[in-house]
C-alpha cells in the first residue's frame, strides 16, 4: 500500500505487523512505545535538552511528560497507520536510555532512521548498537532497499554514529535552520 504525501511524492506503507514489537540489540533492547514509559522518557528528554535542543525541533523549554504522551500516542497511531515505527531503548542492566525509530516519510522504498540518546547515557556505544540491530530490519521490509540517516552537518556525534554503521553519504541539502543536512544510505 501506498499513502500520499505534501507535495506529491508517496511514501511507503507497511504493516505494523511485519515490525517486532521488541529488538534485541546487544547492550540495549529496543521496545515499541508504551504510555507507562512517558515519565520517563520525559526525564530523559529534559536532562538531555542542551544537548537535544540545536538537532531536535521538538526538544523545547517546558517539554514535560504530557510532550511524552503526546509522542507516544502518536507513535502507537503511527505503527498502527504503518508510516512510523517509534521503539524506547533499554538499557539491558537499567531503564530507559533513549529512542530509535524507523520512517517511511522519505519515499517508497527507504526507511528513515530517527534517533536520541539520554545525555547521561552517551558515549557507551548504545545507539551504534540500536542502529546495527534495526537497519536488518528495515531492509527486510516488503520494498524497502534503502536505510537512511539525515543529520545536520554540524552533528558530528550522529554523524560518528552513522558512519560507525556504514552508511555512505548521497546528498547535502539546505536545513530550516539555515544549515546543511547530510544524508546518508545503506543498501540492502
Ligand atoms: C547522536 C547520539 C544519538 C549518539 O548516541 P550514543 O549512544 O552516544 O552513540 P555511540 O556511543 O554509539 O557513538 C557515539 C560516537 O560519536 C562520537 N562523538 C561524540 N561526540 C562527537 C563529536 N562532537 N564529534 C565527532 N564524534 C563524536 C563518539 O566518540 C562515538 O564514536 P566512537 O565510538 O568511535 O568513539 C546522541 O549523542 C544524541 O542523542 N545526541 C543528541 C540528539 C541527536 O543529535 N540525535 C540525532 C539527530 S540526527
Amino acid at each position: 500500500m501506498r499513502i500520499r504525501l505534501p507535495g506529491g511524492r508517496r511514501a511507503a506503507r507497511l504493516s505494523g505487523m511485519d515490525l517486532p514489537v521488541v529488538i534485541d540489540a546487544g547492550p540495549v533492547e529496543l521496545r515499541r512505545w508504551e504510555l507507562p514509559m512517558a515519565e520517563e522518557a520525559a526525564a530523559a528528554v529534559v536532562e538531555s535538552l542542551p544537548e537535544f535542543k540545536p538537532f531536535l525541533p521538538w526538544a523545547t523549554d517546558g517539554y514535560d511528560p504530557a510532550s511524552s504522551r503526546d509522542f507516544i500516542e502518536q507513535s502507537i497511531e503511527s505503527w498502527g497507520k504503518g508510516t512510523e515505527f517509534n521503539y524506547a531503548m533499554y538499557a539491558k542492566d537499567g531503564g530507559l536510555v533513549g529512542s530509535i525509530g524507523l520512517m517511511t516519510r522519505m519515499g517508497p522504498d527507504v526507511l528513515e532512521i530517527g534517533y536520541w540518546v539520554r545525555t547521561s547515557q552517551t558515549g557507551r556505544g548504545y545507539m551504534t548498537a540500536a542502529v546495527e540491530a534495526i537497519t536488518p530490519v528495515a531492509l527486510a521490509q516488503p520494498g524497502i532497499v534503502r536505510a537512511a540517516i539525515r543529520h545536520d552537518a554540524m552533528n558530528g556525534a550522529s554523524a560518528a554514529v552513522a558512519i560507525k554503521c556504514g552508511f555512505a553519504e548521497v546528498a547535502r541539502i539546505p536545513n530550516d535552520t539555515n544549515g546543511t543536512d547530510v544524508i546518508r544510505e545503506r543498501r540492502a
